[in-house]
């Protein structure tokens, strides 16, 4: 049998499969306070064949917020409604990650009582539009975190970790990826900082690398992965020097003995041979295609070595059953990207299974 279907450590568990669900913001927590739905239960738990799911983003506090109906785990109702959630997923022998997602600077004061201004390592605006209740809005320019600022943000994450437990969470998955705010500290037009937290590249990584520490700390390194994207520049995100700085935050990660860690493949494809051997744990592969999904080809990046895991965005949002398709040559459902985000369970919980279609 192909090594996708093998069982692999991650961390403290072992997985039934190398196939992992990408975390998908589907803005549907239309639940009281930023709280996740049955209807999101039911999503997650079709996909429960996955050797692991990693959520959606979900706000570790209130200004970490970044789109209108993303969920949160921040407060005592998000983690009881997020209980209904992890349950059902383990009972049908699932695994299942928070992904902590803090937006930064691509926040909006619309999402924030008060209209709070979003947070950023430095007062830099994205160019760009984001999604609001009243329509797209140009990105702010954020307050920039002072010292007690940074500390509380990462104590936030620390807190959202444990929520994450005791909502039944088997571990997080923190964002470092894809223009939000640790990623901003990451770059270098995001980040003008001259203190310890910006600067050199050792100056960037350091917001990265404190909240990992403390994750880490709050819950056990062995149930935290963390997810980086190097060159994908998505929410004005640049990276002048981008193999120095991830080849210095694996370092700088390597002794915490992270669960895994989560690449989504930008254009420097090349570089994901070196981040393999400079890595010394678990590696999911979120693969580069261009040319559009080919899971049968995705999952000889585990046969070549290159991945432990792979991981699929697009492909397990429409098709609950993935792993049972790729491993019968089954057909695929296409996505409907006009429902991706917010609205019903229309291209949400209504793709079919194979078992399903074959019963019409
Ligand atoms: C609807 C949608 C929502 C996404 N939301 C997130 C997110 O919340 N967090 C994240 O890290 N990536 C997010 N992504 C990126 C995916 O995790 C993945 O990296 C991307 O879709 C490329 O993989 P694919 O080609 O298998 O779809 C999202 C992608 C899609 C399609």
């Amino acid at each position: 049998m192909s090594l996708a279907y093998q069982p692999v450590t991650i961390g403290r568990y072992q997985a039934r499969n190398r196939l992992v669900m990408a975390p998908m913001t589907r803005n549907r927590a239309y639940g009281p306070g930023a709280s996740p739905t049955d209807l999101m239960a039911t999503y997650y738990a079709q996909r429960a064949s996955a050797g692991l799911i990693i959520t959606e983003g979900v706000q570790p506090s209130p200004i970490g917020q970044a789109f209108p109906n993303t969920p949160g785990l921040h407060s005592a109702e998000q983690v009881e409604a997020w209980r209904a959630v992890t349950a059902p997923v383990h009972e049908r022998g699932g695994l299942i990650f928070a992904q902590l997602q803090h937006g930064g600077r691509i926040g909006h004061p619309s999402l924030y009582e008060d209209r709070l201004t979003p947070v950023g390592p430095s007062p830099v605006r994205a160019a760009g539009m984001t999604f609001t209740a009243d329509g797209p809005q140009e990105f702010v320019t954020p307050s920039p975190l002072d010292q007690a600022g940074i500390r509380a943000t990462i104590s936030d994450f620390a807190s959202a970790a444990r929520n994450a437990i005791e909502a039944g969470f088997d571990g997080v998955e923190i964002h470092a990826a894809n223009g939000y705010l640790l990623h901003q500290f990451l770059s270098t037009n995001a980040n003008l900082r001259t203190d310890e937290w910006g600067g050199t590249a050792h100056g960037r990584i350091r917001f990265t690398v404190e909240v990992a520490r403390a994750v880490a700390e709050a819950i056990g390194a062995d149930r935290v992965g963390l997810r980086i994207s190097p060159v994908i520049g998505y929410s004005d995100i640049r990276e002048d020097d981008h193999r120095a700085t991830y080849l210095a935050l694996l370092d700088a990660l390597n002794p915490l003995g992270l669960a895994y860690l989560h690449l989504a493949e930008g254009a420097d494809t090349e570089f994901t041979e070196s981040l393999r051997q400079r890595w010394h744990g678990t590696l999911i592969l979120n693969p580069s295609t261009p040319g559009g999904h080919t899971g049968p080809e995705a999952l000889k990046l585990i046969e070549a070595g290159l991945a432990d895991l792979v991981s699929f965005g697009g492909l397990f949002l429409a098709n609950p059953d993935l792993p049972e398709r790729l491993r019968t040559g089954g057909l695929l459902n296409t996505p409907d990207q006009d429902r991706f985000y917010g609205g019903d369970h229309r291209g949400y919980t209504d793709y079919p299974t194979l078992a399903a279609l074959g019963e019409e």
